[in-house]
């Protein structure tokens, strides 16, 4: 796997970008930065390379991935028939961290779609991402580059994690700036609906559309439903140690680690840092301050707790608002126990 580190002085990095893109454009996997988190690309129009992408990640088949492009008339060329309320969302959010789920035309291959007639679409913000993808000048198919069931990464050293010698190729971006992935919806019917939420909330999109709604088979854990993008089926971002998610605040907090300590259990505490403030505890990470914060380090701190560090995470709960939703779900799909109050 080459790494090209693409902080340094801009002659650099755009030789670096053109051989990136050219690992690309002849078939081969690159991993690169996205506002939200980094991607795995591959050619969306090559089977073959779209292909490798499954293997590296382990990724089950029937779940499809997001295509990136650069522009509105490159996410056009993928697809058919765009309701008058996708205009108004790509004015509004794109380039950012949105996804469209839109009627496909074909072009993509058929494993970027896992076989669905629709396929979703996405113009990232990230300057190095918008950059690659100029150079390549073929859509890009990109799910998070981690190892199927992992954390996403939100640093190049998460995707050396989990893909060194898997992948071609990782551009190095510094850390990403929103932490959680994009928000999926899907743009088929005459009201959008939230299929996955990410960085942009729901809120923000009604300001824009008016109603919005949200794909039922996520509003409850118990729902009997099928949730409607593929991915949010599985089980994700597990932690390597155990995670209990537990509600209720500080004090609650406190007393579950209290009786796992009495129990001789080492714990880790997740927790932003006016909660911290008020716990006694051996081991903690912060995830900073507000929302923003707590979604841009989630997936770090996740994943800096090995097993011997600690037996047991407990993380806090947060409220679902704004980005809150996109955290509170990634955080129970994450969890192995939900603690309630
Ligand atoms: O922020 C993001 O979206 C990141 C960066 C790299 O762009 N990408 C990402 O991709 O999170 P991935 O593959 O980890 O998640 C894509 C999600 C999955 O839950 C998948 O099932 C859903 O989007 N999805 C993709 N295409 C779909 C389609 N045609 N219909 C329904 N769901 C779809
Ligand atoms: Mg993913």
């Amino acid at each position: 796997t080459k790494r090209w580190n693409v902080d340094t002085n801009k002659e650099q990095n755009e030789r670096m970008i053109i051989e990136a893109a050219n690992e690309l454009t002849s078939g081969g996997t690159v991993a690169f930065p996205t506002e939200t988190v980094y991607g795995l690309g591959a050619d969306a129009t090559n089977e073959e390379a779209v292909a490798k992408i499954f293997k590296a990640k382990g990724r089950p088949q029937d779940n499809p991935l997001i295509a990136h492009v650069a522009t509105k008339e490159q996410l056009m060329q993928l697809v058919n028939d765009v309701p008058a309320y996708v205009d108004k969302l790509i004015e509004t959010f794109s380039p950012g961290p949105i996804t469209y789920v839109l009627t496909s035309n074909g072009t993509s291959a058929a494993n970027v779609t896992a076989g669905l007639s629709t396929v979703g679409v996405r113009i990232p913000s990230h300057p190095v991402a918008l950059a690659l993808l100029r150079a390549c000048n073929t859509p890009i198919a990109a799910p998070s580059a981690n190892l199927s069931g992992k954390p996403s990464p939100t640093t190049a050293d998460h995707v050396w994690e989990d893909l060194a010698g898997r992948i071609n190729g990782l551009v190095d971006g510094g850390p990403t700036g929103v932490g959680v992935e994009s928000t999926v919806v899907d743009c088929t019917q005459d009201i959008p609906i939230i299929l996955r939420p990410g960085g942009i909330s729901k809120e923000e999109l009604e300001e824009v559309v008016g109603t919005v709604m949200v794909d039922p088979a996520l509003l409850h854990a118990d729902s009997k439903e099928k949730p409607k993008a593929p991915g949010m089926k599985y089980r994700h971002y597990s932690p390597d140690v155990p995670m209990w998610l537990v509600e209720g605040g500080s004090a609650r907090l406190q007393a579950v680690y209290d009786e796992l300590v009495a129990e001789g259990k080492q714990v880790g505490i997740l927790a932003n840092r006016n909660t911290l403030e008020k716990l006694e505890v051996q081991q903690s990470i912060s995830l900073g301050e507000s929302l923003e914060d707590v979604a841009a380090s989630l997936y770090d701190g996740l994943r800096k707790y090995k097993q011997g560090d600690v037996d047991i995470i407990l993380c806090e709960t947060y409220p679902q608002i704004g980005i809150g939703q996109a955290i509170m779900n990634r955080l129970k799909k994450a969890a192995s126990r939900y603690v309630e109050e």
